[in-house]
Formats: structure tokens, C-alpha cells, sequence
């Protein structure tokens, strides 16, 4: 289909594959932030639910809302079985406007240009989710690596839905929905680059303090 082949993780490719998920602070400050961000996923899918005019979305937002109730917590169990504590992780600016914006578009534009955020965070499961978490499992065991191993599993099916939802949209919700989707992929970008600068400073102070 055309417009999913307008949706292209390339620009991210090479920055993720030199991504330190081997470092405990760089996954540490990954689970922290992906556990601010997923705290509102059902909260926007609400959102959604409620500035769109049509029932049949309405119905899939709901369904959606109850598959992600609980995700944030799962990344919050991870962090803690890593020994980390969220209290130590503010959450970063990146990281609030990667989901902020996403309120404010859905508010000015309707629910439709909100797939380009969900179809991004799916797709990045998809096809990098398995090799992240093969390199994480490695360095932490698999046990502090359930969001990840979730979210593998989940989102391969949800691609298939969220493509088949995309085709049904006018050409103009479609040009909004890939304008999205870079959006949220520039941001997702500045998150993953605050967290390699946490770990860089963690791993600074842990040095001095020795
Ligand atoms: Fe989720």
C-alpha cells in the first residue's frame, strides 16, 4: 500500500544501531522515559475516542485502550528489576513533547493524524524490537525485559491493523497521518539522544566518585 511505504524508520536506522543497550544507565533511562510516555497512551486513545466522529474508530479506540492499560507499568517493573528507581529519572523535555503534541494535534485535527504516532512506535517494535531485545536480554537477562518482549509480540499483529485502519482514510487524513508519523520520529529521536546523554553523565559521575 502506498502511504505505509511513505512510513520509513530509515532515518533512525544507523543512530539505533549504535545505541549502548548494553549500558544498565542507558536502559535504565529508557525504561524511565518510555514509562512517561506510555503512561499516556490510553489517556490520548481516550482523547481520540472523543474527538472523533466516527463509531466504528471509536470502537477500535476503545479496544485499543484496554490492550495498552498497565503497559507503563510493566516498563516501571523492568526499571525496578534493573535496580533502578524512577524517582531518580525526571522526565525529560524530549520526552514530554513527544506525547504533548500529540494532545494538541489531536485537538486542532481530529483523531485520524494520531495513527502516524501509533504506526511509528509499532513499527520501531517490529522491526527493531527483536534485535534490541536479544542485546538487552544479553547485558540484564531477560527479565527485566518484559516490555520489550511484550510489545515484539503485540505489535507485529498491530501493524496489520493499524495498515488496514490507513487505507480506509481520505488521501488528506493520510498525508496527515505520514506528517505525523515524521514527527513523532524526529522526537522519538531526541528522546533516545537524552538518554545517551544521561547515561554519558551518570557514568562521568559514577567515574569521579571512585
Ligand atoms: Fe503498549
Amino acid at each position: 500500500m502506498e502511504t505505509m511505504k511513505k512510513l520509513s524508520l530509515n532515518v533512525l536506522e544507523e543512530f539505533l544501531s549504535g545505541l549502548p543497550w548494553e549500558s544498565s544507565n542507558f536502559y535504565e533511562a529508557w525504561l524511565a522515559q518510555t514509562y512517561y510516555y506510555t503512561s499516556h497512551s490510553t489517556r490520548l486513545l481516550e482523547f481520540c475516542g472523543f474527538y472523533t466522529k466516527d463509531k466504528g474508530a471509536a470502537e477500535r479506540y476503545r479496544e485499543h485502550r484496554e490492550e495498552e492499560h498497565g503497559h507503563e507499568r510493566i516498563a516501571l517493573s523492568d526499571l525496578k528489576r534493573l535496580g533502578g528507581d524512577i524517582a531518580l529519572h525526571g522526565e525529560h523535555l524530549s520526552t514530554r513533547k513527544f506525547y504533548w503534541q500529540q494532545y494538541e494535534i489531536i485537538r486542532h485535527q481530529g483523531d485520524r493524524p494520531f495513527l502516524g504516532y501509533v504506526l511509528m512506535l509499532e513499527l520501531l517494535a517490529r522491526d527493531y524490537g527483536p534485535g534490541i531485545f536479544e542485546e538487552v536480554s544479553a547485558a540484564h537477562g531477560d527479565r527485566c525485559a518484559n516490555f520489550l518482549k511484550i510489545h515484539i509480540e503485540e505489535d507485529i499483529d498491530h501493524v496489520e491493523s493499524a495498515a488496514q485502519l490507513l487505507q480506509s482514510f481520505s488521501a488528506e487524513e493520510q498525508a496527515a497521518v505520514v506528517d505525523n508519523f515524521n514527527w513523532s520520529l524526529d522526537c522519538y529521536r531526541a528522546i533516545l539522544k537524552d538518554c545517551v546523554s544521561f547515561a554519558d553523565v551518570r557514568r562521568e559521575s559514577e567515574a569521579e566518585s571512585v
